[in-house]
């Protein structure tokens, strides 16, 4: 089921990094059309460069648009989230509808005790969305039903792709998906520098780079294969990728890479 064709209205509160990125995707895909969309931000200037770049409608009180969508998403930060749902008339507003949160850290026993009569996601996006290339790991609360879960689900992947996850892997999730993107850019970025250093243009190495990775990364989404077999096709035994593989596995690159993941995952799940 697609938003379009459930004919609900999205109401997102908090339209900075994320929240502007999940609006322009969605929009850009045809997920949801201008009319379907209701935004709220503390700051009136942001609010309002968001009508006027996305002809969608918005406003600083966050109260209207939970009154008047179907759907609601929350895309302040983890310290804000009190300030947001912290009142009577918000509990009230939000009641039988579904929230989805993609605060980092939020867990949903606590969006579930803000809320205790709506249907609520716990969901971690990331900024590819804003491109169409998103990942979403999603996880329900008590009693959320599975066309609702169904729901959350088809709203990522308006911008990307969106899997449920168990809420007990959600740190995981937010390291993984969530500030992912920011290891691949100081990847792309130490790559470029290589090439730069022997002697190729910043913009003709950076361009290289990014190509690179995404190719990379397509290959193993599309074919399926385990991501060292790809790895041992490139590699000409005494070859210069195998002097190259050296050098990171001297640099023990693979356990930095999985010590960042448990250490973001650690610090996530003390965000909320
Ligand atoms: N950035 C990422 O890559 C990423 C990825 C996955 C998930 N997330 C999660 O997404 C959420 C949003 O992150 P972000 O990077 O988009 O943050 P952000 O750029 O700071 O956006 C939050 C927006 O909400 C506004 N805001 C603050 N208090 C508000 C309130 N009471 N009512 C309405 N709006 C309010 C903020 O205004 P002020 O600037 O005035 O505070 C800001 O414009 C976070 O919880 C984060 O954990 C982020």
């Amino acid at each position: 089921m697609t938003l379009l064709e459930a004919k609900q209205s999205l109401g997102i509160i908090g339209c900075g990094t994320m929240g502007e990125a999940i609006v322009r995707g969605i929009l850009r895909s045809g997920g949801l059309a201008p009319t379907q969309i209701f935004a709220s931000d503390a700051r009136a200037e942001v609010a309002a460069a968001l009508a006027a770049n996305h002809g969608i409608r918005t406003g600083t009180d966050n109260l209207a648009v939970a009154m008047a969508c179907d759907v609601a998403l929350l895309a302040v930060k983890p310290h804000q989230m009190a300030a947001v749902l912290g009142n009577d008339a918000m509990r009230v507003a939000l009641a039988h509808k579904l929230v989805i949160s993609i605060a980092a850290g939020v867990r949903l026993e606590k969006l579930c005790g803000y809320l205790p009569k709506s249907a609520t996601i716990r969901a971690m996006p990331n900024t590819p969305a804003l491109i169409g290339e998103g990942m979403a790991g999603l996880a329900r609360g008590k009693g959320t039903s599975d066309e609702q879960m169904a729901l959350g689900l088809a709203l990522f992947a308006a911008v990307g792709k969106s899997q449920e996850v168990d809420e007990a892997h959600m740190d995981i999730v937010t390291a993984l998906v969530g500030s992912g993107p920011a290891f691949v850019f100081v990847m792309i970025d130490a790559l470029a520098d290589g090439a730069v250093r022997l002697g190729l243009r910043r913009d003709t190495a950076v361009a290289m780079a990014a190509q690179m990775v995404q190719g990379a990364a397509r290959m193993v989404v599309q074919t399926g294969r385990h991501p060292a077999a790809l790895k041992d096709q490139v590699t000409t035994p005494g070859g210069c990728t195998a002097a190259g593989l050296s050098v990171m596995e001297d640099g023990k690159i693979r356990s930095v890479l999985a010590r960042t993941i448990e250490e973001t995952a650690r610090v996530a799940g003390k965000l909320g």
